[in-house]
């Protein structure tokens, strides 16, 4: 039997009952243990993420199954049946910690690789577009997913008005209210990087590229109603299912794809492919095999490996980098930020998070710096050093990007098609699917201002009439957006 201490190391001789002034006596502040305990309790919950809270995963590994070394020098792609250790992180967006697993919402589809050439992370959606293009939206664009103000409670209102009042929101709208929008499972859903990333290789040439994991298990959605059921009956369901089918060794797996365009392809396409809520098309830059994603490993603590997980798509490895996109640049700040303030300042060594190569760095000190502070060579301390510190590595360096332009604030509306991408995934579905989505939207709809589902209505409209109709006839109301767009039936 194991003897139970503080956290001092000093045996304990009694946790049940508290040291008092006789039997029926008020406590003595001397009673360490018991005030040790309360104030532990008290620190047991760190900050929630500020969105994404509500999470599951599981530890994998990615197996390279084709060659793609001549567009990337990063070593994880480095040859066919290369594998490397993973932990995946799926969530949903706006819930909180507690929220249900089933609801409508993006799902989050976060990946840490620990590559011999430090962490690589993915932190993608189940969804190749977002809401909006331009970071300074993404607060905004939350707020309204949040709880509003005063009745403390989600606002379809605040959705459809910002919604409306974004265009470029249609193409992400519509994924989320179609069947995509609810997935059975973590394992019934694809995965996106969604953001344009770059490969640059041995050469020094650059390529810009999309990452897509295409689930094996099949897609498979709930409908709304079918939805309330599961929440009925639980509101775990997704840690249920992802747990329950690593522990019965029932591994899920996705196959890894890249759409890949040269450097210069860039400044020719008809669109702008930094641009996060558009697609590239298929037609166009056909997916290429890659490998084979696999989650075969549970946590062993749910805190420690999962909540403690911290992703940021700042963490790049040479021979994968950044694009333009204005979203990703954001982005590339305020991971590493947001974790700081949630984990601590040196959350890079909580286990989830440590590479599996060496770290070599000059930071120093700092809360809970419980991990090598300069022990082995005291005197490498700064940098430059004639003392035998850590020296940067100029064989790592990425090929210039070249850019021009004047510094400004860029209207990202002006002479952006917003419609014909969204209006395209629209003609895919069949008619049930179109269904759907219209009682959908009218669902999410309920409450919301007439004056505002009109301007949204213009919006569907402009991608394509059936669209408008469709969901005006769900909602019951008079399709006014032939009228406001001067278009004639
Ligand atoms: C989580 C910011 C756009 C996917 C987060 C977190 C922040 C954040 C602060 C919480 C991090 C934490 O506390 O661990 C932003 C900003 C964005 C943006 C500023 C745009 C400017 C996106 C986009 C995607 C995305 C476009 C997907 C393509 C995720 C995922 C998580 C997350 C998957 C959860 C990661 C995890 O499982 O720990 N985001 N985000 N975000 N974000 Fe974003």
């Amino acid at each position: 039997m194991k003897r139970m201490t503080t956290s001092a190391g000093n045996p304990i001789s009694d946790n049940q009952n508290s040291l008092t002034a006789g039997a029926r006596g008020p406590l003595l502040i001397q009673d360490y243990q018991l005030i040790e305990k309360l104030a532990h309790q008290n620190r047991e919950r760190i900050p929630e993420r500020v969105v994404h809270a509500k999470g599951w995963g599981a530890f994998g590994t990615l197996t390279v199954t084709n060659d793609i070394s001549k567009y990337t020098r990063a070593k994880i792609f480095s040859k066919v049946g290369k594998q490397t250790e993973m932990v995946a992180r799926f969530s949903t967006v706006a819930g909180e910690l507690g929220a249900a697993d089933q609801e409508r919402d993006v799902r989050g589809f976060a990946l840490k690789f620990y590559t011999e050439e430090g962490n690589w992370d993915l932190v993608g959606n189940n969804t190749p577009v977002f809401f909006v293009r331009d970071p300074y939206k993404f607060p905004d664009f939350i707020h309204t997913q949040k709880r509003h103000p005063r009745t403390n409670l989600r606002s379809g209102t605040a959705m459809w008005d910002f919604w409306s009042l974004s265009p470029e929101s249609l193409h992400q709208v519509t994924i989320l209210m179609s069947d995509r929008g609810c997935p059975v499972s973590p394992m019934h859903m694809n995965g996106y990087g969604s953001h344009t990333y770059s490969f640059w290789n041995d050469a020094g040439e650059r390529y810009w590229v999309k990452f897509h994991f295409k689930t094996r298990q099949g897609h498979q959605h709930y409908t709304n109603a079918e939805a309330a059921k599961v929440i009925g009956r639980t509101r775990e369901n997704y840690q249920e299912e992802l747990f329950g089918a690593i522990e019965n060794k029932d591994f899920p797996q996705w196959d890894v794809f890249v759409q890949i365009m040269p450097e210069m392809d860039a400044e020719k396409t008809s669109y702008n492919p930094f641009d996060l809520t558009k697609v590239w098309p298929h037609g166009d830059y056909p997916l290429i095999e890659l490998g084979v994603l696999e989650l075969n490993r549970n946590a062993q603590n749910y805190f420690t490996e999962i909540e403690m997980a911290a992703y940021s798509p700042s963490n790049i490895v040479p021979g994968i980098s950044f694009s333009p996109d204005k979203m990703l640049q954001a982005r590339v700040f305020s991971y590493a930020d947001a974790h700081r303030y949630r984990l601590g300042t040196h959350y890079e060594m909580l286990p989830v998070n440590q590479p599996k190569a060496a770290v070599n760095h000059y930071h120093k000190d700092g809360a809970m710096r419980f991990f090598d502070n300069f022990n082995e060579n005291p005197d490498a301390y700064y940098e430059p050093n004639s003392m035998n510190g850590p020296q940067e590595d100029p064989s790592v360096a990425e090929p210039p990007l070249r850019i021009s332009g004047d510094a400004d604030r860029y209207d990202h509306r002006e002479g952006n098609d917003d419609y014909t991408q969204p209006g395209n995934l629209f003609r895919l579905f069949d008619d049930g699917q179109k269904q759907r989505l219209f009682n959908n939207i009218a669902e999410a709809m309920a409450g919301v201002p007439e004056e505002i589902i009109q301007r949204q209505l213009v919006h569907f409209h402009r991608a394509d009439p059936a669209y408008a109709e469709g969901v005006a006839r769900a909602l019951g109301i008079k399709n006014q957006a032939v009228k406001e767009t001067g278009d004639s039936k």
